[in-house]
């Protein structure tokens, strides 16, 4: 049998504890302190913080139960231990330390952002070598030349302010459509025309880089916009601006890849459960001759499952373990997969 390793995910406002063997899910638990949070229209580090310590050993305890296992089946732990906010981080990290030092076993701080693109493989199998990754999510937008997910993570081109996720986010709040805005806004769309206004594609002229994004022009047309337009229609300003985002998210992604030489596009990240980023995405990449691997969209947002994944490939490929100075790092880099 594969090695199980047991996971924890801390970084935001869930808990996440779970058991993978190989790439096969045992169990997902999940704590989630999001409805503590709704009042206050975002995640307030200090009350996610005392959540994950509250949540911590019950959740640990649901993951084994459903797995049906004890911890001293465990064979090696895997920990984010970054990027994320910090003092939610801390605890996940301290509760991985203490058990892989309680259990003897090895200890592997993973990258939150490798890991979301990492997850593909639980539903689509390994990943191809040298393939391209749009991350996508509340706090990232970026273009990732992958070569190996547990080693080798090359940027290619970034937001160069807000991430696409925020982007929802504020202007679902301007819409008085909730948090998060993601989905509220992708619903709202539905029902409305995406042709009805044409707001700005940020970082498309030909002088502009071809790879990194801008969302925060485009949010402050829409401001703008709804300012002058007070009776506007909120389903085609929604469905105006998710195709604002997707068109640009999309296009530089594609481009990428293609120039690259990579023949495999794959796309993470809480955005990339977007059904029209999804959409357009497939028509680009089929035009284009490029494969696209798109896992669904319960792994495209934060899951203790993508961490799983990560931690699993690692104790796959013999990587060494992290070592027992290891800590939270909330700004830790994309390009390093593994904390040593
Ligand atoms: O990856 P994620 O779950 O957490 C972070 O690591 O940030 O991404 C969360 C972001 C939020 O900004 C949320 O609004 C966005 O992903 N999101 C979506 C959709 N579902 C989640 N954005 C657009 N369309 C969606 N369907
Ligand atoms: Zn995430």
């Amino acid at each position: 049998m594969s090695p199980l390793v047991l996971w924890i995910e801390s970084s935001c406002d869930e808990t996440g504890v779970g058991i993978v063997s190989g790439t096969t899910l045992l169990a997902d638990a999940v704590a989630s302190s999001v409805p503590e949070q709704v009042r206050f229209g975002g995640v307030v580090p200090e009350i996610a913080s005392r959540a994950h310590v509250e949540a911590m050993v019950p959740t640990l305890q649901r993951a084994c139960a459903d797995a049906g296992i004890t911890l001293r089946d465990v064979d090696a732990i895997a920990v984010t231990a970054g990027p994320g906010l910090a003092g939610a981080l801390v605890v996940g990290v301290a509760a991985a330390k203490g058990l892989a030092l309680a259990l003897d076993k090895p200890l592997y701080g993973v990258n939150h952002l490798s890991a979301h693109v990492a997850v593909d493989q639980l539903q689509h199998g390994p990943l191809p070598e040298g393939c391209v990754a749009l991350l996508a999510s509340g706090g990232h937008s970026s273009i990732l030349r992958v070569a190996d997910v547990t080693a080798d993570v090359e940027p290619l081109g970034a937001t160069i302010d807000d991430a696409a996720g925020e982007a929802f986010d504020k202007v679902a709040r301007m819409l008085g459509l909730g948090f998060p805005g993601g989905p509220a806004i992708d619903l709202a769309a539905r029902d409305g025309d995406a042709s009805a206004i044409a707001f700005p594609r940020g970082l498309t002229g030909p002088r502009d880089s071809k790879y990194d994004y801008s969302f925060s022009g485009l949010k402050t047309a829409v401001k703008r916009w709804l300012a002058a337009n007070p009776g506007a229609s909120v389903p085609d300003v929604a469905a105006s601006f998710q195709e604002a985002v997707a068109d640009v998210l999309s296009a530089k992604a594609v481009a990428a890849c293609v120039d690259v030489g990579g023949d495999t596009l794959i796309l993470g990240g809480g955005v990339a459960a977007n059904s029209r980023l999804r959409a357009l995405t497939a028509e680009r990449c089929e035009k284009a001759g490029l494969q696209l691997r798109v896992p669904r969209p319960g792994l495209c947002t934060d899951n203790g499952a993508m961490v799983a994944a990560l931690g699993a490939e690692m104790v796959a490929r013999g990587r060494q373990p992290s070592g027992w100075l290891l800590g939270a790092d909330s700004s830790l880099p994309v390009v390093e997969p593994l904390v040593g």
